[in-house]
């Protein structure tokens, strides 16, 4: 695990007639769910995300199929695969993520804590870099 980035277990609900999971606010994660949005139907070579967010909190979730998750962090890189519906990945604060590897059924459930806002987003891995460093430089 890495701070800020934290893959956590979802319970199951399976039996003869398939499967059911279930999030809920502020119990199974510990935000309000202001948004819920789903990626699909992504061409393999295709790649997803490539930007961070400042303050939005967000659990995503590979509800069919599966994709690798990418996250940068002031710390390390990480990759983490996606490909259950019983493993979320939490990312929250300044991480860089970037979605691929799609397999062509894959739907990528996203959770989140805030509403569309553009200005939430640093699209620039520049902007980026100097985003975290601005921060550690003020946490010392
Ligand atoms: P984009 O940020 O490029 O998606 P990704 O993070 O997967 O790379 O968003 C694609 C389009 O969808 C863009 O026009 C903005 C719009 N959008 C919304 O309207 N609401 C949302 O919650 C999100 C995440 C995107």
């Amino acid at each position: 695990m890495i701070s800020n980035v934290r893959l956590i277990d979802i319970v199951e609900h399976i039996d003869y007639r398939g499967g059911l999971i279930a999030i809920e606010s502020l119990k199974d994660i510990l935000f309000d769910i202001k948004r819920v949005y789903c990626i699909y139907g992504v061409n393999p070579e295709n790649k997803r995300g490539e930007h961070a967010h400042k303050k939005l909190k967000q659990l995503m979730v590979a509800i069919a199929g599966k994709c690798t998750v990418k996250c940068q962090t002031v710390e390390e890189i990480k990759e983490f695969e996606l490909c259950s519906p019983n493993k979320g990945l939490l990312v929250e604060g300044l991480v860089w993520r970037e979605m691929y590897n799609f397999s062509r059924d894959c739907v990528l459930m996203v959770i989140a804590s805030e509403y569309y806002d553009e200005h939430d987003y640093i699209r620039k891995h520049d902007d980026f870099v100097k985003a975290i460093k601005n921060r550690t430089l003020s946490a010392d």
